[in-house]
């Protein structure tokens, strides 16, 4: 039997050698974009900012009904600890939860924050005729003849970063500070709350 004719052998290794090639220049390009990557992080060295909560009050506080009045102030501190990076807060959102449920909140002007600076905001958030679940109600209620209420309070922040002239696309921050425990009785002082932040 005749065995068929080999077909003409260059077609495949120059076919390999191009796709070999393609692969050694692709592999190239990753290695470097992470090395560069890897120069300007070092250099850049981005920390985290740090946020506390380092006042809170409560004002004109009546549960009736399941139905909350309250005003809530906040004195939030942000502090960018970093040398080379500084931050645009484009939108910045402010809330207070008890139990899960949201019961009021409020908006930040928008700010730059500098390199190694520390901003304070001060923040004003009112519940006004909020209804609340009885079981929430109740808690809260008994918080507060014991004095003391145990709250979450939330940022949502829309950023953008700076590093030299260049700008990051927006990005957004989230941050919990929980659970910041404030006293109705002012004569009792506030403890910082650290916040965690999620980037
Ligand atoms: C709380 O609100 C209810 C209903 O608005 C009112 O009747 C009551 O007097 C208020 N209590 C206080 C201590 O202000
Ligand atoms: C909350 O305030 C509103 C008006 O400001 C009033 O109509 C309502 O009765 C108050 N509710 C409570 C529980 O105090
Ligand atoms: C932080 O930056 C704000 C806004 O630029 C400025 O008003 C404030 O004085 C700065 N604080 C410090 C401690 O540098």
């Amino acid at each position: 039997m005749a065995v068929p004719p080999a077909p003409p052998g260059a077609a495949k290794p120059r076919h390999s050698i191009l796709v070999r090639t393609i692969a050694i220049v692709l592999l190239a390009l990753i290695v470097l974009v992470g090395l560069s990557v890897l120069i300007i992080w070092l250099a850049v060295r981005p920390k985290k900012l740090v946020y506390t909560i380092e006042d809170g009050s409560i004002h004109g506080f009546n549960l009736t009904n399941n139905h909350l009045n309250a005003t809530f102030n906040f004195v939030i501190r942000s502090y960018n600890p970093n040398t080379k990076v500084s931050f645009y807060y484009d939108e910045v959102e402010v809330s207070v939860s008890y139990d899960d449920e949201t019961v009021a909140f409020n908006t930040v002007d928008p700010f730059f924050q500098p390199r190694r600076n520390v901003t304070h905001l001060g923040v004003k958030l009112v519940a006004q005729d909020v209804g609340l679940f009885g079981a929430v109600a109740k808690d809260l209620r008994l918080e507060r003849s014991a004095g003391e209420v145990e709250l979450d309070v939330r940022v949502k922040a829309k950023i953008r970063f700076k590093v030299g002239v260049w700008k990051s696309r927006h990005r957004t921050m989230w941050i919990l500070c929980s659970p910041t425990l404030v006293h109705f009785s002012s004569s009792k002082s506030f403890e910082r709350t650290y916040c965690d932040i999620d980037l």
